[in-house]
């Protein structure tokens, strides 16, 4: 059985295009992979958030996770703070991490750019850190995104450095896993053709979204005056629309919609109103499970403690041979 390990980063909402996008393939994972899932709290430090946001934001995100699907029985769910050996770890890959080309990493270079006035020592060491969070289980897989490729890139290189200098053959390189053709790609509602919280306001709608908010957002979508020959090419934004309904809406509504717009007759007024109604007959199950957990501290006490229990496990066994390799040894 393969080791999957991914985190995740404890800021926003999950919007619908992380559902149908990664979330929805974690669930899957959970069946056929040993994996490990974290919320990535020592990582999102790097921002100097206060305490009480630090942990309602922890919080949130377990519980919509939770509400997604993951099973705490079937997957190891923590969170990274409960694991210090990802923090000793860490310390042990920045003695051969070297300034160069953690300095050349693009997501460092950006923060450079974007924040000047908090360049610090966390975010020059994130990979290391996340490097650290990945082979502690000496994991095989690695579900991220694109824009974790490079990160994912200098992990192999921290693992296979150690292996080379201790000459042991001990981490596994730990491959990034595409989706691929399962993921089912979800448009922003502002004419761009990926829903994404950094987008900008009204492109995302969050599983947590009140209907009212829902309504207000789809109603406001990005739309156009309408085709004015029939079986038009549909511009961007326009097929945005149908491509939601596709993954929202009953086939046979989404056939009269496709008729209407073939036909020059379509109202997207009154295919904006359909569309808002079966997001939130989508969205409602999760927002009422969200609302329930968040009231459950009893629960959630329980799902943490049993993630740490089992990550702990894992982990405590690779830094006692990591110390042992490096020479840490007992008299
Ligand atoms: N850097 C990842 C992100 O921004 C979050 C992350 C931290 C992560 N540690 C990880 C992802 C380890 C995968 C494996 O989304």
């Amino acid at each position: 059985m393969q080791t999957v390990v991914s985190g995740i980063r404890p800021t926003g909402n999950l919007h619908l295009g992380n559902y149908f996008g990664a979330m929805q393939n974690f669930v899957k994972m959970q069946e056929t992979d040993n994996c490990y899932f974290f919320i990535a709290d020592y990582h999102s430090l790097t921002t100097h958030p206060t305490p009480a946001d630090l942990h309602g934001n922890v919080k949130q995100v377990l519980v919509e996770y939770l509400a997604c699907g993951l099973d705490p029985e079937k997957s190891t769910l923590y969170l990274q703070s409960d694991i210090p050996e990802t923090a000793e770890l860490y310390l042990f890959l920045n003695m051969n991490a070297y300034q160069g080309e953690l300095e050349r990493c693009t997501s460092f270079k950006d923060k450079i750019r974007s924040q000047p006035e908090n360049v610090n020592a966390g975010l020059l060491t994130y990979p290391t850190l996340m490097a650290a969070d990945i082979i502690i289980h000496k994991a095989h897989k690695v579900p991220v995104g694109k824009d974790q490729e490079q990160h994912l890139e200098m992990t192999r290189t921290f693992a296979n450095r150690f292996n080379r200098m201790y000459k042991a053959d001990y981490f596994p390189e730990p491959v990034a896993y595409n989706f691929g053709e399962n993921l089912i790609k979800i448009p922003g509602l502002d004419g761009s053709t990926k829903m994404g919280k950094s987008e900008g306001e009204g492109n995302a709608i969050f599983l947590f979204d009140t209907p009212e908010a829902i309504r207000k957002k789809v109603m406001k979508a990005v739309t156009d005056s309408g085709p004015t020959e029939p079986n038009q090419a549909k511009p961007q934004a326009i097929e945005n629309l149908f491509n939601l309904m596709k993954a929202l809406s009953e086939q046979e509504t989404l056939q009269f919609y496709e008729d209407s717009y073939n036909a020059c007759a379509i109202r997207y007024g009154d295919m904006k109103k359909q569309l808002a109604e079966d997001v939130i007959r989508f969205t409602t199950p999760f927002r009422e499970r969200i609302l329930e957990l968040l009231k459950d501290d009893v629960y959630l006490g329980k799902v943490v403690k049993m993630g740490r229990d089992k990550a702990h496990e894992s982990a405590a066994k690779t830094i006692k041979e990591v110390r042992e390799i490096i020479g840490f040894k007992s008299f």
